[in-house]
């Protein structure tokens, strides 16, 4: 059977930073452009230049590095914003502006105060201007889900009209169902003329955003805009590692070719989190801790036989080291090293060191000391981070951290007190003959 592609939009750098808390500044949002070019993603939606200052110079300064994918800035549907989205996006490869304009009667009455004919005609001109400076035109009906249909066919005909390479169909405030989703998806390919050529891509926001996407995807939408761990506005966005891994997965249902490289979706995940201090939930599909951690015997029991009895993908498939294995007070210098490694920094000796010393000083606080422990350790220990080219990081080979027996399979809760708060001074009253008997392992 031929498999269809599936071109991945990744907005964690626009929808994904509308989560309080998860705004970035130029140089982090550059740091995250390249992870997700390295990931592998289609499209990087990577702000909104109107909305400030900063955000005008990170998508100006992202279409200048990061050359392979579609680099993509958002614009309201007017002169002002459309020309400011160009002015930052026209050094990019290949550029793509995307344009919104509410369209539910909700919106037209109480917040832009328009009428149906006049959101249609700001529609069209506000295409037909984008065109003008980019080929690659992307279009949301900001809440098409709430929108008539009738209103919704005509707005959609009215962009295709106009050139629109990519018609986008947001359920902005998470309301719609995934039958009626793809009942919308459906309706639109049958009734707008030429819509054929044109990519209909899906924008949904939780609480049903994933199952929405999965089912827009099953009646020919061939677009999905997400975010890594799902961030975004209100409740968030669809997250992209889980309709990535739900069509790994489950090929028999979704017969589609995407691109991401899955290895990198924990580092992603990681890096993400790193860069907002936005911890993952722990029971997030795909890159919560939990994801792989099994506590109760009977799980224990198959997943010693045989991991598939009940994990339905492997860590590794997703970038996630052995989360069998666990680093605790016992592990040694070596291991620490190696999982500073595979989270994609590396460390001479004596920055080793230093990192080892206020490693012990918490394992001997906590049981088990978690990824998002080591990066706040590593962030503290040394503010300019040395993140490792990614061709570094993928030669690593998994490794074995010591564990100790019959605890190998339960992760902990997370750190309460946050590392932070350890005085620097704690750090150093560390005993020494301990650190004597840890330096030779
Ligand atoms: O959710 C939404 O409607 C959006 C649009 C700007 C595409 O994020
Ligand atoms: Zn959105």
């Amino acid at each position: 059977m031929e498999r269809v592609r599936i071109t991945v939009f990744d907005t964690t750098l626009r929808d994904g930073e509308q989560s309080p808390g998860c705004s970035m500044n130029v140089h982090e949002k550059l740091r995250m452009a390249h992870q997700l070019d390295r990931l592998g993603v289609d499209v990087i939606e990577a702000g909104f230049p109107i909305a400030s200052d900063g955000d005008f110079e990170a998508v100006q300064a992202i279409a200048a590095a990061v050359r392979r994918p579609i680099i993509c800035g958002l614009a309201r549907a007017c002169p002002a914003d459309i020309e400011r989205a160009w002015q930052a996006l026209k050094a990019a490869a290949r550029p793509r502006i995307h344009v919104f304009l509410a369209t539910s009667d909700i919106h037209l009455k109480y917040k832009l105060r328009i009428s149906r004919e006049q959101c249609l005609e700001q529609a069209r001109s506000s295409v037909r201007l984008a065109k003008s400076f980019c080929h690659d035109v992307e279009f949301s009906p900001e809440d098409a889900t709430r929108t008539d249909r009738e209103f919704l066919c005509q707005v959609v005909q009215a962009v295709v009209d106009e050139g629109a390479t990519t018609v986008n169909i947001p359920d902005t405030v998470g309301y719609t169902m995934p039958a009626e989703y793809a009942e919308i998806i459906q309706m639109l390919r049958e009734r707008v003329r030429g819509i054929e050529n044109v990519t209909i891509s899906v924008h949904c926001h939780n609480d049903l955003a994933v199952a929405n996407t999965l089912a827009a995807l099953g009646v020919g939408a061939r677009q999905v805009e997400c975010t890594i761990n799902g961030i975004g506005e209100r409740a968030g966005n669809a997250s992209l590692e889980e309709i990535v891994m739900a069509t790994r997965v489950r090929p028999d249902r979704y017969a589609f070719d995407i691109a991401v490289a899955s290895e990198h979706l924990y580092p992603a995940s990681q890096l993400l989190s790193e860069i907002t201090g936005v911890p993952v939930q722990p029971n997030k599909a795909i890159i919560g801790r939990n994801a792989f951690a099994h506590e109760a015997g009977i799980h224990q029991d198959g997943v010693l036989k045989n991991p598939l009895t009940y994990e339905i993908m492997t860590p590794q498939s997703v970038g996630v080291p052995d989360s069998r294995l666990v680093l605790g007070k016992h592990s040694g210098r070596h291991a620490l090293g190696l999982r500073c490694e595979q989270l994609g920094y590396q460390f001479d000796r004596r920055e080793l060191d230093e990192i080892y010393r206020r490693f012990v000083v918490l394992a001997d606080q906590i049981k088990h000391v978690e990824d998002h422990h080591l990066l706040q350790l590593i962030r503290e220990a040394r503010p300019v981070s040395k993140r490792m080219p990614p061709a570094h990081v993928e030669a690593i080979p998994p490794v074995v951290i010591a564990a100790v027996a019959g605890q190998a399979f339960h992760l902990p809760a997370p750190l309460e007190r946050h590392p932070l708060e350890m005085s620097l001074h704690s750090l150093h009253d560390h005993h020494a003959e301990q650190e004597d008997y840890l330096w030779g392992v």
